[in-house]
């Protein structure tokens, strides 16, 4: 189906009979053969910035994931409505934070006293009500192109972040663009009681980290960084900083899908890339870019299983529902949540910079 002419023709004739009535988001994960219908594409702090870019669009169709539909319904009008082509489109590090779990987590941290001198901050990577707890205390949210200015901020805020849901974006952050020492760091697990952690060390940490992680970056090892050293004589390691703070150490430069987009697209034809993130991604930016050397810095297939559960035909039926005025798989935050979930978002999106 990825190349059936008569699905990429159904999905240019719907899109054509909807006009300026749909805007369609596509995140750099995405298949081709969705991201050529996308009116813009981007990283998650691109994406959320534009959601709200049409408020003429009655739909905004977001080829991309759960918590980024979320965040879509959050920043735009009331009269628009987000769709996800397909529900089952979630994502395991943003399931890895539950609202229970982290108000649970939250009544520790008041236990062993440290809640009022801790900002939460969340990952955009985590579902509206994860958001609606940060900004109903006082947190906000980051993306990975803007962790260390959020962090930098909450840091005015208060003498410790609880970082949610990411442990490797949360670390990578703190100890490579804010110079704190990995021992500033504590990690929560949620499924031990009191996270596993002491009153004592929760007063002495400067960073608490949920443990979660992303299934897809969390793949990638440090001896993947070193076999392809070796392998490929002057290669420049690029990796997104979900990844593990030992790969992220062996890197050559970090950074969100669109800084990877950018540097690729600024490199100097015949330089040798290996690149550390999803694999839609590096493939098209291997297709695009013949001039560069580029290779997937494992060697196992790393695709993210629920970014690539939007496909084409989904594409078409949802484009299709919605010719025929039938809005299938509506994304709806409910108000209250909505209301303290883009308190947190807000934050971030005006910092400056
Ligand atoms: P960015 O889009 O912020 O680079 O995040 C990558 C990711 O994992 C999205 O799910
Ligand atoms: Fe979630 Fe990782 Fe997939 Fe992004 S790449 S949607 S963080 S599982």
């Amino acid at each position: 189906p990825a190349s059936d002419p008569g699905l990429v023709e159904r999905a240019r004739r719907a899109k054509e009979k909807l006009g300026d009535r749909v805007f369609i988001l596509g995140h750099h994960y995405q298949r081709d053969e969705v991201i050529q219908f996308a009116d813009v594409t981007g990283d998650s702090f691109k994406l959320a910035r534009d959601a709200a870019a049409r408020p003429g669009a009655e739909y905004i169709v977001f080829c991309g994931v759960h918590f980024m539909a979320e965040s879509a319904d959050i920043l735009t009008g009331p009269d628009q409505r987000v769709i996800l082509p397909d529900l089952a489109a979630g994502c395991s590090m943003a399931d890895m934070a539950r609202l229970a779990q982290v108000e649970d987590a939250w009544d520790v941290l008041a236990d062993a006293g440290v809640a009022e001198k801790t900002v939460p901050v969340t990952y955009m990577n985590s579902s509206a009500d994860i958001k609606a707890f940060c900004g109903r205390n006082g947190g906000v949210v980051c993306t990975s192109s803007n962790a260390k200015r959020v962090l930098e901020w909450a840091y005015q805020q208060g003498e410790k972040v609880f970082f949610l849901p990411d442990q490797h974006l949360g670390r990578n952050t703190a100890v490579l663009q804010l110079g704190y020492e990995l021992d500033d760091c504590v990690v929560y697990d949620p499924r031990q009681p009191n996270g596993g952690l002491t009153r004592q060390q929760l007063r002495d940490a400067k960073v608490i980290l949920w443990r979660g992680h992303c299934s897809v970056h969390g793949r990638f090892t440090p001896e993947a960084v070193d076999e392809a050293r070796a392998r490929i004589p002057g290669v420049q390691v690029l990796v997104h900083p979900e990844c593990q703070h030992e790969v992220v150490l062996k890197a050559d430069l970090i950074g969100s899908t669109e800084f990877i987009i950018q540097t690729i697209e600024a490199a100097e034809p015949g330089t040798k890339w290996v690149i550390g993130t999803e694999l839609n991604l590096v493939q098209r930016l291997a297709k695009n870019h013949p001039e560069l050397e580029i290779s997937f810095l494992e060697r196992i297939v790393c695709y993210c299983a629920t970014m690539n559960r939007i496909d084409l035909p989904h594409l078409v039926q949802s484009l299709e529902n919605l010719v025929e005025g039938r809005v299938v798989n509506q994304i709806e935050v409910d108000p209250d949540t909505e209301r303290s979930a883009k308190q947190a978002l807000q934050r971030m999106l005006d910092l400056p910079g």
